[in-house]
């Protein structure tokens, strides 16, 4: 079954090309991505998140010392306090939600509105904002 096996293949690539936004369920980046009140949730609970869905990429304290072979645009340095202040919690919190190209970046930041719920990316918020105590 060769092109049984192939055209399954092109599928799992699709299906990660389009990941980002795409979901056939009604999903919270569908439904809103509302970055309404207070954006800083709980920071030990963003830590968890963050080692099982962000680590890979961010580095487990957000310095993006990882190599991830398939980045042309690697994440920032997010304990750079200088930078992580230019950066609003709503612009964190879209960024989270909706994925790098809603927000101007990188289309390889993924979309977690459909994984991860408001108070999921609240928590990562307060996450990403201690590794540079802003
Ligand atoms: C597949 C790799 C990958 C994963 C997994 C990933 N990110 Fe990102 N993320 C990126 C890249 C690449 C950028 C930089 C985009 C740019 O600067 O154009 C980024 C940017 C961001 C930004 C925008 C602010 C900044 O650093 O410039 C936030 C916030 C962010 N990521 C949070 C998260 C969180 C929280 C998770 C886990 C839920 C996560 N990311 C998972 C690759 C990833």
């Amino acid at each position: 079954m060769k092109a049984g096996r192939s055209s399954a293949a092109v599928g799992v690539l699709l299906a990660c090309l389009a990941a980002p936004g795409f979901a056939a369920e009604p999903a919270l980046a569908d439904s809103g991505c509302v970055p309404a009140g207070q954006l800083r949730g709980d920071a030990a609970n963003g830590a968890v998140l963050h080692g099982k869905y962000c680590a890979e990429c961010h580095g487990a304290s957000g310095k993006g010392d990882v190599i991830v072979m398939h980045m042309d645009t690697p994440p920032k340095d997010q304990s750079d306090s200088a930078y992580l202040k230019t950066l609003p919690d709503a612009f964190l919190y879209l960024a989270i939600c909706q994925g790098g190209e809603a927000v101007g970046r990188s289309f390889i930041m993924p979309a977690w509105g459909d994984l991860l719920s408001d108070q999921d990316i609240r928590d990562l918020v307060a996450r990403i904002r201690e590794f540079s105590g802003t």
